[in-house]
């Protein structure tokens, strides 16, 4: 596989993160005619039944697919074995005939993270690293602090000090990690995580091209448990965009490979409050960064470090890229709640995202829908918590039974209710 800038194409030494020539980001080129499709279709399929920890994980078992890196040494928590489900009380939500969710939130750590984290911290760890950092809204810290303690390698997270997730941070405390709270949001952290020498630190945000690698993927989990079968729209939300960027990667490779004889069409989601990326789709230009806000703080960010990527993903397949508000965003994650299932409010970015194109006409009722959630519903409980202590849509108040009898009346009015329903 070669290293290449994505901006000028220009190649890059393997250990290097952005273009000596022009500062773009890298990304790995994959020769796929060297690959023959329908081999490595049987072989991933015969790795399901092995019981080899890189066979069993839904990263390391498309590893013809990923950088060259010793398969003996890899670190693995068996990422991206996730089950891809029927959105029941979804589709019917988003007024679709059917729908379901590829829930990347059953990882290890609970988020899309860990598909690419495997992936970088291998490398990182590989290569010598010490000491891995990364800016985060707290999955990615999660993540990479999962990853690099199982390594040996010390993670340090940069965090912004308030609104973000508190069981994400504990959760990055737990794994071992020191954890940099700033005063800034997460653009200034990513800045600041950007000017380091990546030779003396290992830089595992979504610009690292080998994150990029491990997330491509979860686009070849998705399709294998559709028997290859293509799906009409694939919608994710978007925040820093390396999830659209790798989702559009893995795609386009399945289709080199002749896995797949043609591309879904990709519909990015941002939250109405960090939606640069959306504006700049309707109207063209550069990216304009704005001071970002939203209640979904996982894509609470203001200037996308991989919009170039991403566009030219979202344009190849068709796609669209929209945004919907908060309040949508909430009674959406409530939605995904009720199909027994739950997420994390920025996952839930996407049902709200459907919902809206099936209004507008971009969406086909008929249309075959596959929705991302990226992340697991315990990573924000307070969220939920509070949306349920309120007075909207879908809020499911605590019920207080004060003696036996009227727990008994309260069970004779659910069944009623239900029979009827
Ligand atoms: N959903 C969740 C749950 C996320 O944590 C993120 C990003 C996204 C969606 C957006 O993905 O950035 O690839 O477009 N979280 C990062 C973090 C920024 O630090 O955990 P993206």
């Amino acid at each position: 596989m070669k290293l290449l800038c994505s901006d000028c194409g220009q190649p890059a030494p393997a250990d290097a993160l952005f273009c000596a020539h022009c500062g773009g980001l890298l990304a790995f080129e994959l020769d796929t005619a060297a690959i023959d499709g329908a081999v490595l279709r049987a072989l991933v399929r015969s790795r399901r039944t092995s019981n080899a920890h890189r066979d069993r994980s839904g990263v390391w078992r498309y590893r013809e697919l990923l950088p060259a890196l010793d398969p003996d040494r890899i670190v693995t928590l068996r990422e991206n074995d996730v089950p891809l489900y029927a959105a029941i009380d979804g589709a019917r939500y988003a007024g679709l005939d059917g729908a379901s969710y590829l829930h990347l939130g059953m990882n290890p750590t609970g988020s899309f993270k860990d598909a690419g984290m495997t992936v970088a911290v291998t490398h990182a760890a590989q290569s010598g690293a010490r000491v891995a950092i990364c800016a985060s809204t707290g999955n990615t810290a999660a993540s990479m602090a999962a990853y690099a303690s199982r390594a040996g390698v010390q993670a340090l997270v940069l965090v912004p000090s308030t609104g973000i997730s508190e069981s994400k941070v504990a959760q990055t405390l737990d794994y071992g990690a020191v954890v940099l709270g700033i005063e800034g949001d997460f653009d200034a952290a990513l800045a600041m995580v950007r000017r380091l020498d990546p030779r003396r630190v290992a830089i595992v945000n979504s610009v690292n091209p080998y994150r990029i690698e491990g997330q491509k993927t979860a686009a070849f989990v998705m399709l294998e448990q559709r028997d290859w079968k293509v799906p009409d729209w694939f919608v994710l939300p978007g925040g820093n965009l390396g999830n659209t960027s790798a989702f559009g990667k893995g795609f386009r490779e399945a289709y080199a490979l002749g896995l797949i004889d043609r591309l879904p069409r990709i519909a990015v989601v941002q939250a109405a409050g960090a939606a640069p990326f959306a504006r700049l789709f309707a109207s063209g230009g550069e990216m304009v960064p704005v001071k970002a806000q939203t209640t979904a703080t996982a894509i609470k960010i203001g200037a996308p470090a991989s919009w170039k990527k991403a566009l030219r993903e979202v344009r190849g397949t068709n796609g669209t890229v929209i945004s919907v508000d908060d309040a949508t965003i909430a009674d959406a994650r409530a939605v995904i709640g009720r199909d027994g299932i739950g997420c994390e409010p920025a996952s839930a970015a996407s049902l709200a995202g459907a919902k809206a194109l099936v209004a507008s006409g971009t969406i086909g009722a008929s249309d075959d829908v596959v929705l991302v959630l990226t992340g697991h519903m315990l990573k924000d409980t307070a969220y939920a918590a509070e949306y349920h202590s309120g007075s909207a849509r879908f809020a499911n108040a605590i019920v207080h039974a004060r003696s036996p009898g009227e727990l008994s009346a309260r069970i004779d009015e659910l069944a009623t209710a239900r029979a009827g329903a």
